[in-house]
């Protein structure tokens, strides 16, 4: 991995970029749009949205606006909870390309898995849900399908009923969130692994004599260091910043290597407050 333009190539032969730029809790269209021509500037060539974060307006017009031919993006969305269901994922799948005016989406994803507990049938609703998802790939509208959030029974569930399996599963991965069975369930059904949230543990991190040792070694930032273990894990690394230092920071992570030792360290750590989230346990 040496820039920002390598790329990974997905089962389906679609190439997508190791760095992304998130999205999520930006909704201030200004914020958005500038975001996502700072990024560009940047060299991103790669921009995660969803439905739920309510920007999808705002991201199509940061792509009409960011100078770059939209063919030379990868943009992915993602399904919204409320959206699950055959005939709804596909009517809002189309509302979705409606709202970034664009005529196909690189990379969709199903958000969330619907769970066990949640009162009906989780396995038929989530395969339901897929199904339309393998349609409008077979389309043309979405160039590569996948999942996100889906922990190990809602991976199995859709391998062993799809009909196109899923190319990617985006997650939450980082230092103290390592999630090691669904990543390698993952990689065996040969899905690109996405990591979402990669800079969650920033803050534990800087007191930590071990990391700074790290940061002054390498002459990089903690964020540089997070994101640098999270590619060199061969996830595909979602990052966000409203900020365009921050944007140009996060990218410059292509020119140092992470040693056997620093890996094997990062990979050990664990947070009281952040290595056992609500949001991944194995529901
Ligand atoms: N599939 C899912 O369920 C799911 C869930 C969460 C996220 N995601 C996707 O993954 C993307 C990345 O996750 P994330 O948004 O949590 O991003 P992140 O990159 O892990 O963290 C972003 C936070 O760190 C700050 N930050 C960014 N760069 C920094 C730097 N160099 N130094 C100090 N602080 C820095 C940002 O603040 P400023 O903006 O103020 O700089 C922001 O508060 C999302 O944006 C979204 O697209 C997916």
């Amino acid at each position: 991995m040496e820039s920002l333009n390598d790329t990974y190539t997905l089962s389906n032969g679609v190439e997508i970029p190791v760095l992304g730029y998130g999205t999520w809790q930006v909704t201030d269209p200004n914020e958005v749009v500038e975001g996502i021509i700072a990024a560009v500037k940047a060299g991103y060539r790669h921009i995660d949205t969803a439905q739920m974060y309510g920007n999808e307006e705002y991201v199509g017009k940061g792509i009409k606006e960011c100078g770059v031919p939209r063919e030379e993006l990868f943009v992915t969305s993602k399904l919204n909870n409320k959206n699950h269901g055959y005939d709804k994922a596909r009517k809002t799948v189309q509302e979705s390309l409606d709202r970034l005016d664009l005529d196909y989406l690189d990379l969709f994803l199903i958000h969330w898995p619907v769970v066990k507990g949640n009162g009906g049938d989780w396995k038929q609703d989530n395969i339901d849900t897929w199904r339309a998802l393998e349609e409008l790939y077979d389309e043309g509208k979405l160039k590569a399908i996948g999942i996100s959030n889906f922990a190990v029974p809602h991976l199995n569930n859709i391998v062993e009923n799809c009909r196109i399996m899923p190319m990617v599963n985006q997650i939450r991965l980082h230092p103290g969130v390592t999630q090691e069975d669904t990543v390698a369930l993952s990689h065996k059904h040969n899905m690109v692994v996405e990591a979402w949230s990669p800079l969650s543990p920033m803050e534990n991190m800087e007191e930590n004599t071990k990391v700074q040792a790290m940061c002054a070694e390498h002459g990089k930032s903690i964020a540089q260091v997070l994101l640098r273990w999270s590619l060199q894990h061969g996830f595909v690394t979602l990052t966000k910043s409203v900020h365009e230092k921050r944007i140009i920071e996060n990218a410059d992570i292509f020119d140092f290597e992470l040693s056997i030792g620093d890996m094997d360290y990062l990979d050990s750590i664990k947070f009281d407050d952040l290595s056992k989230p609500d949001d991944f346990e194995d529901r």
